[in-house]
């Protein structure tokens, strides 16, 4: 591929500007890359580090066709882009990774999790569920997982249903149902995949989610896992990518039950918030890797360097409006890396930033990244934005 200076401006276009991309664009800039992005919110996360940015809703078929038309690459960091659009500006010749067939495949949880099943992921059993009816929720069986096909993250799109009493905690929208896994743990193993099938995956992380609202609160890496079940949960997620043929840095979740058995929860086709960890404590951060990945250059090391933790910063409960992030006495927590993702609003649960700690012992790791966390201070001012 020859780089067109005449018609692209920037090497990387990224369809979302949220915090992913601001560290994506981090890492390109390392790389000596431009970056353009395609974000409505002109003061999202990475609107201060792209070097072009296009101000217009993601499904947004011009503002599309404008950023396709200045890079050399585009990618995405939100899965929610659409993949129609993106599938017709390929068509015309835009180099768009990963490809929007795979981003097709994995914005539908149902179409998603068919696709793990016919390429023998093992994935709880699971149904179509076009009517969300007490009946059909029977006939499958309780205790039930409910998941919007569309649209869900961060725990936002799946119900936990226990019992048939709990019926009106369903979701209202179109979704599937599966069986509820007894899970004694959550994994995550990032992979890379270059577009000539060159994979790398980073060694399992850890996860451990919000348990009121699944979202991920704490992660330590590696897992403290057996090098077995290691190698297993990287040999499932490393088959998951190379069946989907995905191009750039994938997400694999998993569960391990109670038994020890492993489950392929689900993909994300981008960087992903248990990735994060690898900016300190991996050989090549998962942001490098995603480019790395995208531009078919050679893969870096994926090795752990350091035994580390990570810890989420969300949005407290009931706090909403434009906010003042106070480290002042986080920061006096030794050893520990504070990212915040520069956005001038805080709502209940959103993901303002996330915290990183080395130390030989994962554990130590967590207890300074938590400690720091409970240190920070949101000053929200009294003007509320809707
Ligand atoms: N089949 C299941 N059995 C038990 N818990 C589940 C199941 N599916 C999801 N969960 C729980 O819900 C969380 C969110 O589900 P997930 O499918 O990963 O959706 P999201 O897109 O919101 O991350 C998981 O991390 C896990 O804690
Ligand atoms: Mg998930």
């Amino acid at each position: 591929m020859s780089y067109d200076a005449a018609m692209h401006r920037v090497d990387v276009g990224i369809v979302g500007g949220g915090q992913l991309a601001r560290m994506t664009i981090e890492s390109a800039a390392h790389l000596g890359l431009s970056t353009a992005i395609l974000d409505p919110d002109p003061a999202c996360p990475a609107a201060q580090f792209a070097n072009h940015h296009i101000e217009a809703a993601f499904d947004d078929a011009e503002g599309l066709r404008r950023l396709a038309e200045m890079s050399r690459i585009t990618t995405f960091d939100i899965e929610a882009g659409d993949s129609v659009a993106l599938g017709a500006l390929e068509q015309q010749g835009h180099l768009i990774l990963p490809r929007p067939r795979v981003l097709a495949t994995i914005q539908d949880k149902l179409v998603q999790r068919e696709f793990l099943q016919s390429h023998g992921s093992p994935v709880p059993r699971f149904a179509d569920l076009p009517d969300p009816s007490l009946e059909s929720m029977l006939a499958f069986g309780f205790p039930l997982v409910q998941k919007a096909r569309r649209g869900g993250y961060d725990g936002r799109g799946v119900a936990i249903l226990k019992e048939p009493n709990r019926y009106a905690d369903r979701l209202h929208a179109p979704s599937m149902v599966e069986e509820k896994v007894a899970i004694a743990g959550e994994l995550a193993v990032l992979v890379a995949r270059r577009p000539s099938g060159e994979l790398s995956s980073y060694p399992t992380v850890s996860v451990q989610p919000d348990p009121a609202t699944h979202a991920l609160d704490t992660l330590t890496f590696p897992a403290p896992i057996s090098p077995e079940l290691d190698r297993n949960a990287r040999a499932l997620a490393e088959q998951a990518i190379a069946a989907l043929e995905g191009s750039g840095i994938f997400s694999v979740e998993l569960f391990v039950d109670t038994d020890g058995k492993l489950w392929v929860n689900e993909i994300s086709p981008r960087p992903h918030n248990a990735g994060h960890v690898t900016i300190e404590a991996a050989a090549t951060s998962q942001f490098e890797q995603h480019l790395r990945a995208i531009l078919d250059l050679p893969l870096g090391d994926s090795s752990c360097i350091s035994p580390a933790a990570m810890a989420n910063l969300l949005g407290p409960p009931e706090l909403k409006g434009k906010v003042r992030i106070d480290l002042s006495d986080a920061l006096e927590i030794p050893g520990v890396r504070i990212h915040l993702y520069g956005k001038q609003e805080v709502r209940p649960g959103r993901k303002m930033g996330h915290l990183t700690a080395l130390d030989a012992d994962p554990l130590n790791a967590l207890e300074r990244v938590r400690q720091a966390r409970a240190l920070i201070r949101f000053e929200v001012s009294s003007e509320v934005t809707a």
